[in-house]
């Protein structure tokens, strides 16, 4: 190793919802990149994880009827499930619910507190819960409308500690004029510039007091710290920052890259080199803003219905074929349209009849017409040296892209030689070679050309495509030759050892019928009417496991709303002699003065529990519609209270 570093993150994802393409997106990327630096010699760290507090996890929690680290242990699983089956190569995964982190964010809001770059005060403006951002009203769309996501903003007044973001407003102008590429691209930092760095940049809240679940402010616990400030951090903390090995930390900091979708570049290049000025840290050297993957032209959202998942695209046509089309149709730094025939017409294309034709073509050729073996090549000029040539000259443009993360331009380089490979055969012409016995050695060459600029393609892929380079290195049969498999025999044509013997493996990519994968995806992505969805039972049960649950008949004696919850409502309810204290979610279907009187089924014998800081005695009935559209508590009108049900 030559001793370079290299770091480079993703977003740490709220796992609020399952993944999606648009958050593969950035993961593939920072794997391409990572894999592709430590492919040339450098000490990569890539860091991903998931930004696990706030209060649209807490409440997202709750609707479920879960505790939010019961809820986040499970999403968690099936993130990192996600990036197993994706192969994706990071080296740490930080949770901000973990103590490494906790603990280290305490420490930074301590140590700004007593430089005096946190002080506290009292908030008083708008809050997008869903964004975790506050606004001014001036910022805010149609009056209450969050300029972000266009969701409503709720108008929030509470004491709060605020950093001094106004401070470092010179200090960011100048950083920004003497490091043209921080925010990248370009359109990116104009937008920080005049949007933000040029207006008057105010101070930032970075406590809360109206929820509690995120890291309290170690000497002021009724505040949480502000969920942006807590995830920013991560990118320190995840490397030891104020731990007691600050190792990793005085290797890797400051990172390369910090790779982020456009919507958050404004915390990434304002908030969070304001914060490093203040903690007196270097600042990462870019921080790159790629665009929205659209779905039809629109953001993709679980309500519009728009949404890709990776999986099924992965259980259908494989890693690298989900990979390389993200590489390679979009643009990085720009947004791009996904539609289902764009992604298999880049398959069929690219990958069945470009790269997987040269493969089997070439691999079929040197069994039938040399034994299996590759032959020695003896003849040059002509198309021989056009394709040296531009065979030679990929890894210069291939690592120029890469470096500038520009992965489809880095793909597009390597396609020049596929598609030049392919040229090479039909004017070359091999099989009517073979049937001159004088061609031999033009022949051989050709067959040794081939078979080398296949061994190229398939190194020169191995940081973006793994999977496909080592089928490709299988059947060249040169798995495992460190040799020439590295970096350096890509530099220059002639690697490939005379003599290996190429097996035919299975087809890398199989020709796709576009119509008919069509009509599967949609199937696939369409969200199915309800009336078609199964029933999923439960697990069967005795009489007598049924006989464990006491429901009695309870009278609502007195409801109220949860002090600290907006779906909440607080009850008292009458059961036969005593009164039970009981929380449930159906605030947004009912006033509470309506529920005076009613006769509810109550589980008496549920262990209590405290809901948002208020115990909870038990639970109340209620059917309600999948999709949480309407709810009804189940009530008896002429039963007294504290009888049985059963
Ligand atoms: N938790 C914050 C990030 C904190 S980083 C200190 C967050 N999380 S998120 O789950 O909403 O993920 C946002 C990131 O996912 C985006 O910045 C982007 O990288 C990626 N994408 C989510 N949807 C996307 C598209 N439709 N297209 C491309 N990328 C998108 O924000």
């Amino acid at each position: 190793m030559s001793g370079k570093t290299f770091y480079v993150t993703t977003p740490i994802y709220y796992p609020s919802g399952k993944l999606h393409i648009g958050h593969t997106y950035t993961t593939v990327a920072a794997d391409a990149i990572s894999r592709f630096k430590r492919f040339t010699g450098y000490d990569v760290r890539f860091l991903t994880g998931t930004d696990e507090h706030g209060q649209k996890i807490q409440k997202t929690a709750e609707g479920k009827g879960m505790q939010p680290k019961e809820y986040l242990d499970g999403m968690i699983e099936d993130i990192k499930k996600l990036w197993e089956t994706m192969e994706i190569s990071y080296d740490d995964f930080i949770r901000t619910t973990e103590d490494r982190h906790k603990d280290a964010v305490q420490k930074i809001f301590k140590k700004l507190y007593e430089k005096g770059d946190i002080y506290k005060s009292h908030y008083e403006g708008w809050y997008c819960t869903p964004c975790e951002s506050f606004w001014t009203e001036t910022q805010l769309l149609e009056g209450n409308k969050c300029p972000d996501c266009g969701r409503e903003a709720q108008l929030a007044k509470e004491e709060a500690y605020f950093f001094k973001l106004s401070n470092y407003k010179d200090r960011l102008i100048e950083y920004y004029e003497k490091n043209p590429d921080f925010c990248f691209p370009e359109a990116r930092k104009n937008e920080m510039l005049s949007n933000f760095l040029n207006e008057n940049l105010e101070d930032l809240c970075v406590s809360r007091t109206t929820f509690d679940w995120g890291i309290k402010v170690p000497f002021d616990e009724k505040h949480v710290v502000y969920v942006w400030l807590d995830a920013l951090c991560n990118y320190i903390t995840a490397l030891g920052y104020m731990s007691d090995d600050e190792s990793h930390f005085n290797k890797y900091w400051p990172a390369d890259v910090h790779i982020v979708g456009k919507e958050i570049v404004r915390f990434h290049s304002i908030i969070w080199p304001a914060i490093l000025m203040a903690l007196d840290l270097p600042l990462p050297k870019q921080i790159f803003g790629h665009g929205w993957i659209l779905f039809g032209d629109d953001k993709m959202s679980k309500s519009k219905g728009n949404i890709v998942y990776p999986e099924p695209l992965i259980e259908r046509y494989g890693i690298d074929s989900l990979k390389y089309f993200l590489l390679r149709e979009f643009t990085f730094g720009k947004d791009g349209n996904y539609t289902n025939r764009n992604f298999l017409g880049r398959l069929n294309s690219d990958l069945a009849n470009d790269l997987g034709n040269l493969v089997s073509r070439t691999v079929t050729m040197i069994q039938k017409y040399s034994d299996s073996k590759l032959p020695s090549p003896k003849a040059s000029g002509g198309f021989h040296d056009e394709l040296k040539a531009v065979a030679n000259g990929v890894h210069i443009e291939f690592e120029k892209a890469m470096n500038a993360l520009q992965f489809s331009d880095g793909l597009e380089s390597i396609w020049k030689l596929v598609r030049r490979s392919n040229k090479y055969i039909d004017e070359t012409m091999p099989w009517a070679l073979a049937k001159e016995e004088d061609k031999k050695d033009e022949l051989d060459t050709v067959l040794y050309n081939l078979g080398e600029a296949i061994r190229m393609i398939g190194v020169l892929i191995s940081p973006l495509m793994h999977v496909t380079s080592g089928k490709i290195f299988d059947q060249l049969g040169i798995k495992g030759q460190e040799g020439i498999l590295s970096w350096e025999s890509v530099k220059e044509f002639g690697k490939m050892p005379e003599g290996s013997v190429v097996s035919k493996g299975e087809i890398l990519f199989p020709r796709l019928d576009v119509e008919e994968e069509i009509k599967a995806l949609e199937e696939i992505f369409t969200p199915k009417e309800e009336a078609a969805k199964p029933i999923e039972h439960k697990e069967e049960i005795t009489i007598d496991d049924f006989a464990k649950i006491e429901l009695r008949v309870g009278t609502i004696k007195e409801a109220s709303k949860h002090p600290k919850a907006d779906k909440l409502l607080v009850f008292k309810i009458q059961v036969g002699s005593e009164e039970r204290q009981i929380v449930s979610g159906v605030a947004k279907f009912y006033k509470p003065e309506e529920l005076e009187g009613k006769n509810v089924v109550v589980v008496c014998n549920l262990k209590p529990v405290k809901l948002r800081g208020v115990e909870s005695q038990g639970m109340i009935l209620a059917a309600y519609n999948d999709d949480d559209s309407k709810l009804e508590l189940v009530s008896v009108s002429d039963i007294e209270n504290g009888c049985e049900v059963s």
